[in-house]
Formats: C-alpha cells, structure tokens, sequence
C-alpha cells in the first residue's frame, strides 16, 4: 500500500506540471487507472450481485457466494486500494489544493466529498462483512450477508456515476 501511495504520489506530482506532454500523460495515466480499478470493483459486486447471489439465496446454499469471496477477494481490496489513491491524486489535481477535498465547495469538490463518504460507508460495510459475517456464513445467515452485497454494489454504482460527472462539473449538488 505504502509503495501504491509513493507511486501515484509521485504521478500526481508529473501530472501536475500541465505545460508539460508528460505531465499530461500521466494524468491520461491515472485517469485509466482509476477506470480500470472502478471495473473491478464494480463489475465484480455486479456479477455478485446479480449472477451468483440470486441462484445461491433460491437454494439456501452459501457456497457459491463464498467461492466467489475467495477469489474476489484480494483482487477486490487491491481495487478499492487503488481507487482511493488515484482518486485521491485526480482530486488534488482538479481541485488543486488538498484542503479543497473536505470543503463540500459547491460544484467538483462536492461531488469529491460525496466520494470519499460513500468510500467510507462502503469500507465500513466491506470489512463488517470480511470478518464478521463471511467466516460465519450459514445458509441461516445468507440473506443478512445478501443485504449487505446489495448494499456494496449500489454504493459502487454510485462512487461511478458521481466520479463520470466530475469531468462534467460535478452532479449540480
Ligand atoms: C470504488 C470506488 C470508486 C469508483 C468505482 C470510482 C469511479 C470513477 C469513475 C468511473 C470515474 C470517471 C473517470 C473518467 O473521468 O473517465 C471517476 C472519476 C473520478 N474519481 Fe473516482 N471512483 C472511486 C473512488 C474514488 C475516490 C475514493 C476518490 C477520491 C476522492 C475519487 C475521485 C475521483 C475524481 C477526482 C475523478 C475525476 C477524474 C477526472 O476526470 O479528472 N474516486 N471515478
């Protein structure tokens, strides 16, 4: 984690130099990663949610959903990792000062502080469901985890609507 902070930390800074080509492929850089890392994490819970929850709940069988946990797993935290620190160098980049992230400023920085709530939320429930609610899983218990997915899934759907309208100003909040 602290090796992704550097590096981005480090893209970040290239970006920032605008009058620079490279500067601006860095950014075209970030922003592609940012993409690629919002895929994941929001595909996944997708086809989670909408391909191997739905069979799983109607058979009362928990385990084609701890399957998929398994090897959702690390690729997903490694996703969510990266999405904070890219998202955190795209911030400070179109905002242009760190304080700006927290100012809930009408217009960009507000989509930003909106972001970095539903992150929070989204972490909380994640991690909830990693150690309390998955090694215990029982068929008994399904539907309080199926909750919790349906959960995770629209907080991502909207961390990507909120982030596809920042380029665009931000949602008009
Ligand atoms: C799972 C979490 C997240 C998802 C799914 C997500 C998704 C997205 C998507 C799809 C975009 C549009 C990219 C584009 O313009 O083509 C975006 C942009 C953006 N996101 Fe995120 N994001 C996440 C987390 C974060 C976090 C934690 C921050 C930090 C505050 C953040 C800050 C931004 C910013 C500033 C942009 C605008 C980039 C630009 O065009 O300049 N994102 N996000």
């Amino acid at each position: 984690m602290a090796v992704l902070w550097i590096g981005v930390g480090a893209l970040g800074r290239r970006a920032e130099r605008e009058d620079d080509g490279g500067g601006q492929a860095m950014l075209k850089l970030l922003v592609i990663v940012h993409a690629l890392g919002a895929s994941i994490w929001t595909g996944g819970h997708l086809l989670l949610a909408l391909g191997v929850l739905p069979p799983a709940l109607k058979a009362g069988d928990p385990m084609p959903v701890l399957r998929f946990e398994r090897a959702f797993e690390r690729l997903g935290l490694g996703a969510l990792a990266l999405q904070l620190a890219t998202g955190l160098a795209l911030a400070r980049l179109d905002l242009g000062r760190w304080e700006a992230l927290w100012s809930f400023d009408p217009g960009i920085a507000r989509s930003v502080a909106l972001k970095l709530l539903l992150l929070a939320a989204t972490l909380a429930l994640a991690l909830q469901a990693r150690w309390q609610l998955i090694p215990r899983l029982t068929a008994a218990s399904l539907p309080r985890l199926a909750v919790q997915i349906v959960l995770i899934t629209l907080l991502a759907v909207g961390l990507l609507v909120v982030g596809a309208s920042i380029r665009l100003g931000g949602l008009g909040l």
